[in-house]
């Protein structure tokens, strides 16, 4: 039976229109699962919209129109943004559902029957663009550290998560399991916040003061925190079918909600007795060309629709997982991804397909046969590099392994000079053969980054996709076909 894969991006806040950071997560995050298909995973791709918070309430008050009917309008700019990107998601989850809402009341009773859940009162700083309170700790002077705005008291009566009572659980937990967060700076980051104040109890509702939300059982005057049912996303979109994908293999969130992914969310799931995520991994945050955070007041946004509409897809995406590198924060550069446009994919990768094809349609038949052709080029080790990199969420890493091969396949085509062989076509056809092969890995190589440029590689070859492993030398027919240009020179 194949093996599962689960993989899940973080569920957006559609109170504005997705910006590059969501753009980022999602091609990332699409990368793996595709990569995880070309291995012969079953995958299964979760993204989606998290929509019960307060700052919707209040982002649809400010624009005059009913929370509903903004939210899904919002919405519809997310699910456009997947469309944009080619995502390969199975699902897209809105936590306004009702199979969402249905798991997170199932949880909540369950708790409660636990006596994991109580009523009390709390008073706090509080954050409403993360929907979060800060301690001490984490904001001395009371700014919050995300958005560098002033935190706000907040006094609540409502329910709470016995969360203290799993410290020790989680902190064992995260001791003995060093790769459940990765990379390591993340991973170091979560157990020494555990370790330097106790873990507290959590508010897990509001008030109902909205009629928005997802209503607590038995008290209909609060509704859940939005946090607590926004986690249970990635449970609640597997239907009774699907739940054999649980627990997932990857989260993908960003650095600011570490905490929520990497303590909140594993305390919950052991109190509910279910089995925790494999991992979480936190990619770094896309800055601003000036190294700053992305922000309207400093007019630094690079809006990925305006991207999109300027650029092929495929260079939008090589840009952003070759040149922002998979661990750490990067700044985003117009300039460098026409760079790379023009001369990685266009000069490195596409002139080597035109090359080859239009070379071998000039002066050989369409279709060529690899029976008793010597083989002159070898893969090497690209594959278990690039699958050693894919397995420590290092993309970019991969993407180097594989641009290695594409200089080697380029420079075979230097070295074996077919363009003299043209008048010779026994001697041109092994030398083609042994460039369409290595055109064929790479093509199917490149599939998970580029899912536009790959399939039509293979088809510019006649070939269907297929795994890597069963590219055989001499046991393929290529019939050629004009290639469409892949990567015109932007001037
Ligand atoms: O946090 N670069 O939603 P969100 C890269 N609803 N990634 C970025 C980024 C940037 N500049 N800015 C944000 C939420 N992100 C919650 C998640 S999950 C149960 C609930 C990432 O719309 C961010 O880190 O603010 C997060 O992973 C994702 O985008 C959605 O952010």
């Amino acid at each position: 039976m194949a093996k599962k894969f689960y993989i899940t991006t973080a569920i957006d806040y559609p109170n504005g229109t997705p910006h590059m950071g969501h753009a980022y997560e999602k091609v990332v995050t699409d990368c793996y699962a595709r990569w995880n298909r070309l291995l012969g995973h079953e995958t299964h791709f979760l993204t989606g919209t998290d929509e019960n918070g307060q700052k919707l309430v209040e982002s649809a008050q400010k624009s005059g129109t009913p929370t509903k009917e903004y939210v899904d309008a919002q919405v519809a700019g997310f699910r456009e943004l997947c469309q944009k990107l080619n995502l390969s998601h199975d699902d897209f989850i809105r936590t306004t559902e009702k199979r969402h809402a249905d798991v997170a009341s199932d949880f909540w009773r369950k708790l409660e029957a636990k006596g994991d859940i109580y009523f009390g009162s709390y008073s706090g700083k509080y954050c409403l663009a993360c929907e979060s309170f800060y301690t001490e700790l984490q904001a001395p002077d009371g700014i919050c550290p995300d958005h560098k705005s002033e935190l706000a008291l907040k006094e609540e009566e409502g329910f709470f998560f016995k969360m203290s009572k799993y410290e020790d659980f989680i902190l064992k937990f995260l001791r003995s399991n060093p790769q459940f967060v990765v990379p390591k700076n993340s991973y170091n980051e979560v157990l020494k916040r555990l370790e330097a104040e106790p873990l507290r109890d959590l508010a897990i509702s509001r008030p109902n003061k909205d009629a928005w939300g997802i209503p607590v059982p038995g008290n209909e005057k609060f509704i859940m925190y939005t946090w607590f049912d926004a986690l249970i996303n990635y449970y609640s979109a597997l239907d009774e079918k699907q739940r054999e994908f649980w627990p997932a293999d990857v989260h993908v969130i960003g650095k600011d909600i570490i905490w929520f992914h990497c303590v909140i969310w594993p305390c919950m799931l052991n109190a509910l007795d279910l089995p925790l995520p494999k991992q979480v991994y936190v990619h770094g945050m896309i800055l601003a060309e000036d190294g700053r955070k992305m922000s309207k007041s400093l007019g630094n946004g690079v809006d990925p629709s305006d991207m999109l509409s300027k650029y092929p897809l495929d260079t939008f995406r090589y840009y952003l997982l070759r040149a922002i590198s998979a661990q750490s924060d990067g700044s985003f550069s117009e300039q460098e991804l026409i760079d790379k446009h023009n001369n990685e994919l266009g000069n490195d990768y596409g002139n080597l397909i035109m090359r080859v094809v239009k070379l071998s349609l000039k002066h050989l038949p369409a279709e060529i046969e690899g029976a008793g052709i010597e083989k002159q080029f070898d893969f090497g080790d690209v594959f278990e590099r690039m699958k050693t990199a894919m397995d420590k969420r290092e993309h970019n890493r991969a993407l180097d392994a594989l641009w290695e091969y594409v200089n080697k396949a380029n420079q075979y085509v230097n070295d074996s000079e077919p363009w003299k062989l043209k008048n010779d076509p026994e001697a041109l056809k092994p030398v083609v053969y042994n460039c369409l092969y290595a055109i064929h890995g790479l093509a199917c190589l490149i599939s998970p980054f580029l899912p536009h440029t790959g399939p039509a590689t293979l088809a510019s070859l006649g070939v269907q996709a297929s795994s890597f492993d069963t590219i055989k030398f001499g046991e393929t027919s290529y019939t050629l076909s004009e290639p469409s240009a892949l990567f015109p020179k932007i001037m």
